[in-house]
């Protein structure tokens, strides 16, 4: 018997059906992981071309390239973290699932714990730290737990699928300085959106 491998017009086909069913995040998070699993499960899920970091522009040692934008917001990525790359503190502004294709990523987690009355300055704690590893999921919710730092500790690429609510290209989002406290407004014009 043949086996079909779940793909990624699968893994959009079903998530858009979810999405027009008007779900809370909760049934986004248990129904739209489940197909996530599939996808991140079949080997061929993103093409071989996909799974390098960029080599040039502002950050080569990294990639996002565009799978999928629906109209209804959905936006799929495929993320690549060179060895050793980094990004700090920062949020999303929608929800978020994040699995794992090959190797390993590190994320830390932050809760903000001011009470939001100073403009342009938050204080963040580190919630916890985990690694996570191909076929494993992290999921982005918001508001409650949507601020992350990303570290490939190793000396390979890590290669993940970023699943959004939104377009985040264009969206305002906040990075964290641990340090000072200020708050960054960024925007992403491409998809450059972990
Ligand atoms: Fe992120």
């Amino acid at each position: 018997m043949t086996t079909v491998k779940y793909s990624l017009e699968d893994f959009t086909h079903d998530t858009e059906a979810l999405l027009e069913s008007q779900p809370g995040n909760q049934q986004i998070f248990d129904k739209g992981s489940a197909c996530l699993q599939r996808l991140i499960n079949n080997p061929d899920s993103i093409p071989k071309d996909f799974r390098a970091p960029l080599g040039t522009g502002p950050r080569p040692n990294h990639a996002s390239r565009m799978l999928y934008q629906g109209e209804s917001g959905l936006q799929v990525t495929a993320v690549v973290w060179g060895a050793g790359d980094h990004v700090g503190p920062h949020d999303h502004r929608t929800w978020g699932m994040i699995g794992i294709l090959e190797n390993a990523i590190t994320e830390t987690r932050y809760r903000r714990v001011d009470d939001h009355d100073v403009d342009g300055y938050a204080k963040l704690e580190k919630d916890r730290t985990a690694t996570f590893k191909p076929g494993e999921i992290t999921l982005l919710i918001p508001v409650e737990d949507e601020i992350h730092q990303m570290d490939n500790h190793t000396d390979r690429p890590t290669v993940e699928i970023h699943v959004y609510g939104n377009d985040l290209r264009g969206m305002e989002r906040n990075s964290f300085n641990l340090e000072t406290g200020k708050i960054t407004k960024f925007r992403t014009t491409k998809w450059d959106n972990c």
